[in-house]
């Protein structure tokens, strides 16, 4: 049976049985802080299970792609050591939102099993939780399975509780609950044990279906570390099936990696890596990841150095690793994007980015990877010429963290040399540094970072969108982690109001200045930021008088530094907008930063933006703001706003209702302030564009005010080159050029010169040769010698000489530089080589070159005549021997 057909089937299945069709949500959740990737069907579900968000149906089933690398789930070190394991795959599913339980579930699973897609009721086995009874006789008594075919599992020995096979969850928090496991039996021919037994490792027992029934919500107290489970508002029910495993025995090759979903993969990358055994293990790893990857850039992942970008990093360098090990040396992986997308069987409908784009996106990867790869193993390679008898921790440890070079290379690389590695060492390296890097992050924030269980609880209302100023209660006031009923001239400190105008950092918008006073006191607020949801703290300090919990102050903020902020933020929309004219809609925003001063907008483009293009964004942006239209702020629906057309951030959680605020050509969710008309802001200007990680761009721009003086600045800049110059604009560039040729020219001259001047100087020396044994030696010091090369100018002379040796020092940057040259007809007496290295010895320093001509650089301590007389004791020793 197809893959397509095993879906088609079971959508269909599901559908009969009176559940929506609903489609896969993005690889990135949404609105989910807790989870790097969709790791299952139930993801886009969860607040669904909370009883947060309603839906207009209580059954759902869909085909979810999923990723389980990094997080809770993380499969990836097993990709290529198994048939079964995956890094992206994708979840058949399906789920009752407080209607159907138990025994429904399992009652479709086995009709679904057995008599839609045939599989045989003897190869079905059972798990349950240990604890779960209900579960073990609708199996045993109402379906019919015998009881040797249904196990319990309890929890692991010696973990926390709940942390059974057979107790799902989605990570460390949320939804979870018992789970009720079928497993096929691929038959005696493989090798393994059934489910639940002491050892049941191997290929013979898969699992391949998973029916949770949700019922509590996890969470954990961060003060104690302990464990509350909660129920759920309704018993729910989430089931996920992985359609690759399905096929594999559908299609009765019990291996993932033979399935319709790889075959053409596989071969794809056995085609790129030269590999002749379809059988590699690699070739899996690189047919797993390719997927991985293009899933990934898909849902708008670029390689990074955080996060999820990090993640993609690694899945890629893991991919290019295993065609190293299969002996590519060149780039191959983006190759495969094509072999992927025009045979995959699930052409996501948001497929908004093209081929050519995924591919440059790897292609860039992989060329930097490459030099990685190549100066990594060049590294460590020399290490281990040493023959260590262990390789240091530390050592593994820069290699990864300051190369980028995996830690399974370097292991791979100690054991093709016999020496030995304890990845402990490394993990050990790793947690101090990680250790480092959380206080150093702590730090910074330690006056506001108070301790969040101590901080009251009620939610500041803002109205700061509207007003400026505002009498309010001061209902907390905090120094440091400690809150306190009153504070004092000269203390810094924290205050909570009841409602306030200052803005909180938010959605990249910088915190508000300003002051909150009465007629004995005044704290300046130096920034604002939130708190918990919606609790906003003012911190600043005492600059006179006395103020106490429960004082009435009137709060204002600084008007004109908000103003500034204001300008920029509207004018960030409208570089978001212009940006995705000019370089494409797929443009996505990957961070921003709005303070008084400028704007830092980060977005996904894998190449510098060319001035042309920078100026038709200013362009864009420029005349939006000349067509002064009022700016349209409403609230909706979540929904509504989506359908409107709004442009909203991934990874960000947004409210029911949220705020859409309309600029021009402009539509995006966003909780910031914003001018009245586009005119306010003035003017625009771009004042930077850079590269911040592989694939995200920075530009950096400034309005109002602010860029006048910013084209001010420009433009004196070039009245002082115009007037310095004493021409006309137009010509300036011409003459730059015709400078720059000219310096060229004079400075080939000068070399000229020079050179024949450092030769006539040596020449001129020439009478002070002294004889030695027959051999001439000129030995002297030189002065301005700039970066001749007197080797060259030597060599010039050497032609006209018999039997020389020249012997120069020169004093540059406080260092004795010495150099030797001798004749061809000497050169088997004397070596120069040999004579530098003997000098270098006696005054220290360092030295090379060969028996024609060296050099060395040794220290000044030694004056010229006791080199003088080394060089002439040495020469009269070799000449004579
Ligand atoms: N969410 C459950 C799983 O992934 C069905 O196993």
């Amino acid at each position: 049976m197809k893959s397509i057909e095993i879906c088609n089937k079971f959508l269909s299945f599901f559908k009969s049985k009176g559940h929506t069709i609903v489609p896969s949500s993005s690889l990135i959740p949404d609105n989910d802080s807790s989870l790097l990737f969709t790791n299952s069907g139930m993801v886009q579900f969860k607040d669904v299970f909370l009883g947060i968000e309603k839906r207009n149906y209580l059954r759902a089933t869909s085909i979810q792609r999923c990723l389980r690398a990094g997080g809770k789930h993380n499969d990836l070190e097993n990709v290529g050591y198994t048939n079964y394991h995956h890094t992206f795959f994708q979840m058949l599913g399906n789920w009752s939102f407080g209607d159907y339980f138990k025994y429904e579930s399992l009652q479709w699973t086995w009709e679904l099993l057995t008599q839609i897609y045939g599989l045989s009721i003897e190869r079905l086995w059972i798990t349950v939780y240990i604890t779960d009874d209900e579960t073990y006789n609708i199996w045993t008594n109402k379906i019919g399975v015998p009881k040797e075919r249904v196990i319990r599992i309890g929890d692991k020995k010696n973990s926390p509780l709940y942390t059974s096979d057979n107790f799902w969850q989605m990570s460390d928090t949320g939804p979870c609950g018992p789970c009720s496991e079928i497993f096929y039996d691929c038959g005696s021919t493989f090798h393994g044990n059934p489910p639940g037994s002491k050892e049941n490792f191997g290929n013979r027992y898969i699992e391949i279906w998973n029916n949770v029934f949700m019922q509590f919500n996890k969470e954990i107290n961060p003060k104690t570390g302990s464990i509350k489970l909660t129920k759920l508002p309704k018993y729910c029910v989430d089931t996920g099936m992985g359609l690759e495993r399905l096929a594999s025995i559908l299609q009765n090759v019990y291996n993932n990696y033979e399935t319709d979903l790889f075959k053409t993969l596989i071969k794809a990358a056995a085609r790129e890596t030269n590999c002749n055994n379809l059988k590699n293990n690699s070739l899996k790893v690189i047919a797993d990841h390719i997927r991985a990857c293009v899933f990934l850039i898909i849902d708008g992942v670029f390689p990074g150095n955080e996060g999820r970008g990090y993640v993609l990093r690694r899945i890629i360098r893991r991919a290019i690793r295993h065609g190293y090990k299969l002996g590519q040396n060149s780039i191959f992986l983006y190759k495969l994007v094509k072999d992927l997308i025009f045979n995959t069987y699930i052409i996501y409908k948001e497929l908004k980015i093209s081929v050519i784009k995924i591919e440059e996106i790897l292609k860039k990867e992989e060329e930097c990877f490459r030099k990685t790869l190549k100066y990594g193993i060049k590294i460590l390679e020399n290490i281990l010429l040493t023959k260590p008898d262990k390789l240091d921790g530390k050592l593994a440890f820069i290699l990864y963290d300051t190369y980028g070079f995996p830690i399974d290379l370097t292991i791979d690389i100690c054991k093709e040399h016999n020496v030995s590695f304890n990845k402990n060492d490394f993990i050990l390296e790793m947690e101090k540094q990680r250790n480092n890097a959380r206080l150093n992050s702590k730090f910074k924030d330690i006056k506001l970072n108070i301790n969040n269980n101590y901080i009251i609880d009620q939610e500041t209302k803002f109205i700061g969108y509207k007003l400026k100023t505002y009498t309010s209660k001061i209902i907390g006031l905090y120094i440091d982690t400690n809150s306190v009923k009153t504070i004092n001239i000269n203390q810094e400190a924290l205050i909570i109001l009841d409602i306030t105008p200052f803005y909180a950092e938010s959605g990249g918008q910088a915190g508000d200045i300003g002051t909150i006073k009465n007629d004995f006191a005044l704290f300046v607020v130096n920034n604002t930021k939130k708190i918990k949801k919606n609790i906003i703290c003012h911190y600043g300090i005492l600059k006179y008088g006395i103020l106490n919990i429960n004082n009435n102050v009137v709060a204002s903020i600084d008007t004109s530094y908000r103003k500034k902020i204001t300008r920029n933020h509207s004018g960030t929309h409208l570089l978001n907008r212009a940006l995705r004219e000019v370089l494409g809609e797929d443009i996505i925003q990957k961070g921003s930063f709005i303070n008084s001063k400028k704007i830092r907008f980060d977005f996904n483009y894998n190449k510098p933006i060319s001035h042309k293009n920078i100026q038709k964004i200013e362009k864009i942006v420029n005349k939006e703001i000349l067509e002064n239209n009022p700016i349209k702020i409403k609230l909706m629906s979540f929904n509504d706003a989506i359908n409107f057309g709004a442009i909203r951030l991934f990874n960000k959680k947004y409210d029911k209702k949220v705020r859409v605020v309309s600029i021009g050509k402009s539509i995006e969710l966003c909780g910031g302030t914003h001018v009245k008309y586009t005119g306010d802001i003035g003017l625009f200007k771009i004042i930077s564009e850079n590269g911040i990680s592989s694939g995200v761009r920075r530009i950096e721009a400034v309005t109002g005010e602010k860029a006048l003086l910013v084209m001010q600045k420009l433009s004196n800049i070039f009245y002082e080159i115009t007037s310095e110059l004493k021409l006309p604009p137009g010509e300036i560039k011409k003459h730059i050029i015709d400078m720059k040729n000219n310096i060229k020219l004079f400075e080939s001259e000068l070399y000229k010169i020079r050179f024949q001047f450092m030769l006539n100087k040596i020449k001129s020396l020439l009478p002070n040769v002294i004889n030695i044994n027959g051999i001439k030696v000129l030995i002297s010091t030189l002065d301005n010698v700039y970066n001749l090369p007197i080797n060259k100018i030597v060599n010039e002379l050497k032609n006209q000489l018999k039997y020389t040796i020249f012997f120069f020092i020169t004093i540059k940057e406080k260092k004795n530089n010495l150099f030797a040259s001798v004749t061809p007809d000497l050169v088997n007496k004397i070596k120069a080589n040999e004579l530098i290295n003997f000098i270098i010895k006696q005054i220290g320093g360092k030295g090379g070159g060969n028996p024609n001509t060296a050099q060395g650089t040794g220290s000044k301590d030694k004056n010229f005549k006791y080199i003088t007389k080394n060089v002439i004791n040495w020469i009269k020793k070799n000449n004579f021997n």
